[in-house]
């Protein structure tokens, strides 16, 4: 792939079996533009803001405007990545119409490439309405945390044999539907290793081991910019929550004692 291309979800529906697929959330213009410079595959908007970037407990209260409003900013960041809006909370299970309606708005007026929505089997419609409407649409099965008060917490997914021969099911219903690629999150690793064997589209874990055909992480768990401990599957590569609350220290430090701003900040 060339480094000036667009990825596109052809394109990266055709890396299964080739190449792994690299994919990151980011929520912001001048992260996703960072990011975007890596080469990596996918920047997907996660409805995980609401929790990283406002503060709510779970992602339940996000609203359209907010995913509108940072999938826009992400998207001004981005020139070669698949830019992936997370549909919130109850945009696209009432009916149909208002499926199609919201994602549209994500391409629309967001500039986002594809949107990715939660759940199995009772998904295909919508996913069908929305490939057929024009809009790529990413799956996300195991863990999803749109339901998490039916699951009664944020549980692995998948590890009672009839639970995973429902995900397994799941993965095939939304892959004949039409989704170019599925997140699955927070199941056993065998599980995700046999769903990735059994479909043709690309499986994209978190949590769900190394068999899949690419990795997804949540920037802020990356960075160690969110919470004090992690969640297990988390490989956090900087702690950058510790640096800037040191830089934000220095800063007071400095400006109570008259050291900042110094003759060089001076005009
Ligand atoms: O919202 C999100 O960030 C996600 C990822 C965890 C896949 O859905």
């Amino acid at each position: 792939m060339n480094k000036n291309q667009k990825w596109t979800a052809p394109k990266i529906r055709a890396l299964k079996g080739k190449e792994k697929v690299v994919s990151l959330t980011a929520y912001d213009y001048s992260t996703a533009r960072l990011m975007d410079e890596t080469g990596i595959h996918i920047v997907l908007v996660g409805d995980s803001l609401g929790m990283t970037m406002l503060g709510y407990e779970n992602t339940l209260p996000v609203t359209m405007e907010q995913m509108l409003h940072h999938t826009a900013a992400v998207a001004r960041g981005v020139k070669h990545a698949l830019v992936v809006a997370d549909m919130p909370f109850l945009s696209y299970q009432v009916s149909m119409s208002q499926a199609v309606e919201n994602a549209g708005r994500f391409v629309k007026d967001a500039g986002a490439d594809a949107v990715k929505i939660e759940g199995g089997a009772i998904r295909q419609e919508a996913i069908r309405a929305l490939v057929e409407n024009g809009i790529p649409v990413m799956g996300h099965l195991g863990l999803t945390p749109q339901s998490i008060h039916v699951f009664g917490g944020y549980r692995v997914q998948g590890k009672d044999p009839a639970v995973a021969k429902r995900i397994l099911d799941d993965a095939k219903a939304i892959e004949a539907a039409g989704v170019f690629a599925m997140v699955l999150e927070a199941m056993p690793a065998d599980l995700a290793a046999q769903i990735t064997e059994a479909v043709e589209v690309p499986t994209i874990g978190i949590g769900a081991g190394p068999k899949c055909d690419g990795q997804v992480l949540v920037v802020h768990d990356l960075l160690g910019l969110y919470g004090e401990t992690s969640p297990k599957f988390v490989k956090r590569y900087a702690e950058l929550g510790t640096a800037m609350k040191k830089a934000f220290e220095q800063y007071k430090k400095d400006v109570e004692k008259g050291s900042f701003p110094g003759p060089e900040h001076c005009y």
